[in-house]
C-alpha cells in the first residue's frame, strides 16, 4: 500500500470526521452560549456528506494508509442513524480503529447498539468533579452525574473510555487533583487538555492556559507519576503511568509544547471539506468530486494531492497575534 506524506514527511494515518456542528452543550471554550445562541448559522442538514459518501472517503484512505477513523462534532451522537453509519464503516471499509469522542450525555441510549455495530473506543469530556463548576462550564446545566451515567453505560457495553478535560486557569483547575484521583480510582485514563485557540469565539488568552509542566507537577505532588512512551506513532497525549501501578494519565499540550511534526491528522467538516489542520482557514471540498460520480481510486487521488503540498504547523507557529488575527474555523464545525 502506498503511504501518502506531506512536505514534511509527516503520513497521513488518521482520519477524523465530523458528522454534525450542533451540540446539546454550550461549553464555554467551544461554542460560548452568547455566540451560538438561536440565531447561529449552523448548516443546514441538507448540505451534510450521506453516509455512502462518508463511506467512500473512508474507503479511499485506507487505500493511503489510514487505520484509524474517529467520529466527532459538534456532538456526533446528535446525528440520526449512527449506528448504521457505524456498521457501515465496520463492515464496508478496511479501517481498523472506530472511534466516537462525546460528551457521554446520550450513550446510556446507544452504548450497546454502538459497540454491536462495530464501534470500539469513546472519548468522553468531563471537566469537573464538582457539579456548579461543572454546569458552569458546559453552559447547559447538565449535571456531572448524567455524564458518569453515560460513562458508566460506555463501560458496560465494553467500550474503551478515556476521558477529555479541558483546563482553564481559575475556572477549573481546581478540579485537576480531584479528577486524577477519581479517574485513578475507575482505572480509566484522564487526558488533562491545554485550552486552546481554536476559532475566534471562545476568547482565548495565553494567561487562561494552564501548562502540561504545571498540570504534571501537581498531580506529581499527590501521587508520584513518570513518563512513558506514547502508544502510538502521532498520539497527541503525552502519557503518565502512577508510581503506584494504578493506572495512567495524559497531556494534550498543543499550546507549551506543540506536537506538529508528527501529526498525522485530517478532517472531514459534516459538509464535506477536507481540513489538514485544526487551525485551518480553508478547506477543500470533497462534494464535487464524490458526487461526480467518481471511482474510489479517484477521491484517493484527490485527497493524497492535497495530502502532499501540505505545510500546515500551526501549533509550532502560535503566538498571542496568530491567535487573535488569524481568520479560525470553528472547534464545533471543524471536529476537535
Ligand atoms: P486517541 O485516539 O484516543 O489517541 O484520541 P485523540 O487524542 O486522537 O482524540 P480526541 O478526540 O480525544 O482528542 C483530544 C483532544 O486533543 C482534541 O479534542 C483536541 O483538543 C486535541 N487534539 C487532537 N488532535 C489534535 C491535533 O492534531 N492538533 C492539536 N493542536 N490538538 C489536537
Ligand atoms: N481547547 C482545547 N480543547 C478543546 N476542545 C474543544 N474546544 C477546545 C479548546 N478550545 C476539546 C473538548 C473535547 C473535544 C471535542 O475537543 O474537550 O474533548
Ligand atoms: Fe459540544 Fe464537545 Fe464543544 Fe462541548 S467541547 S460544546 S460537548 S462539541
Ligand atoms: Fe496538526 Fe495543525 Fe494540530 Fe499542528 S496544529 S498538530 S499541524 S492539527
Amino acid at each position: 500500500m502506498k503511504q501518502v506524506k506531506d512536505q514534511f514527511n509527516r503520513p497521513l494515518r488518521d482520519i477524523r470526521i465530523s458528522l454534525t456542528d450542533q451540540c446539546n452543550f454550550r461549553c464555554s471554550y467551544c461554542m460560548p452560549a452568547e455566540i451560538f445562541g438561536p440565531d447561529y448559522p449552523f448548516l443546514p442538514k441538507e448540505h451534510y456528506l450521506s453516509f455512502s459518501e462518508i463511506i467512500r472517503v473512508v474507503q479511499a484512505v485506507t487505500e493511503l494508509g489510514v487505520e484509524k477513523v474517529r467520529l466527532t462534532g459538534g456532538e456526533p451522537l446528535l446525528r440520526k442513524d449512527l449506528p448504521e453509519l457505524i456498521h457501515d464503516l465496520y463492515t464496508k471499509t478496511m479501517i481498523k480503529d472506530i472511534a466516537l469522542t462525546t460528551n457521554g450525555v446520550l450513550l446510556p441510549k446507544y452504548a450497546k447498539e454502538l459497540k454491536d455495530a462495530g464501534l470500539q473506543r469513546v472519548n468522553i469530556s468531563m471537566d469537573a468533579l464538582d457539579d456548579d463548576i461543572f454546569k458552569r462550564m458546559n453552559g447547559r446545566s447538565v449535571s456531572v452525574k448524567t455524564v458518569l451515567k453515560g460513562i458508566e453505560a460506555a463501560k458496560s457495553a465494553g467500550l474503551d473510555i478515556k476521558i477529555n478535560m479541558v483546563v482553564k486557569k481559575g475556572v477549573n483547575d481546581e478540579q485537576i487533583l480531584p479528577m486524577a484521583a477519581y479517574f485513578k480510582n475507575e482505572g480509566i485514563p484522564l487526558r488533562f487538555i491545554e485550552f486552546m485557540d481554536v476559532g475566534s469565539t471562545n476568547g482565548w488568552q495565553l494567561s487562561s492556559v494552564v501548562s502540561k509542566q504545571e498540570i504534571v507537577e501537581r498531580i506529581d505532588r499527590q501521587f508520584p507519576v513518570k513518563p512513558v512512551d506514547k502508544a502510538y506513532y502521532g498520539e497527541v497525549a503525552d502519557r503518565y503511568i502512577y508510581a503506584d501501578g494504578s493506572g495512567e494519565f495524559g497531556v494534550i499540550s498543543s499550546v507549551t509544547e506543540s506536537f506538529c511534526s508528527t501529526c498525522t491528522r485530517a478532517r472531514v467538516s459534516a459538509d464535506g471539506k477536507l481540513y489538514t489542520c485544526l487551525f485551518a482557514t480553508k478547506g477543500h471540498d470533497l462534494k464535487p468530486v464524490l458526487r461526480s460520480s467518481a471511482l474510489v481510486e479517484e477521491v484517493k487521488e484527490y485527497i493524497a494531492s492535497i495530502w502532499q503540498r501540505r505545510t500546515d504547523r500551526y501549533s509550532d507557529e502560535r503566538t498571542e497575534e496568530t491567535a487573535k488575527k488569524r481568520p479560525k474555523i470553528e472547534m464545533s464545525y471543524i471536529g476537535g
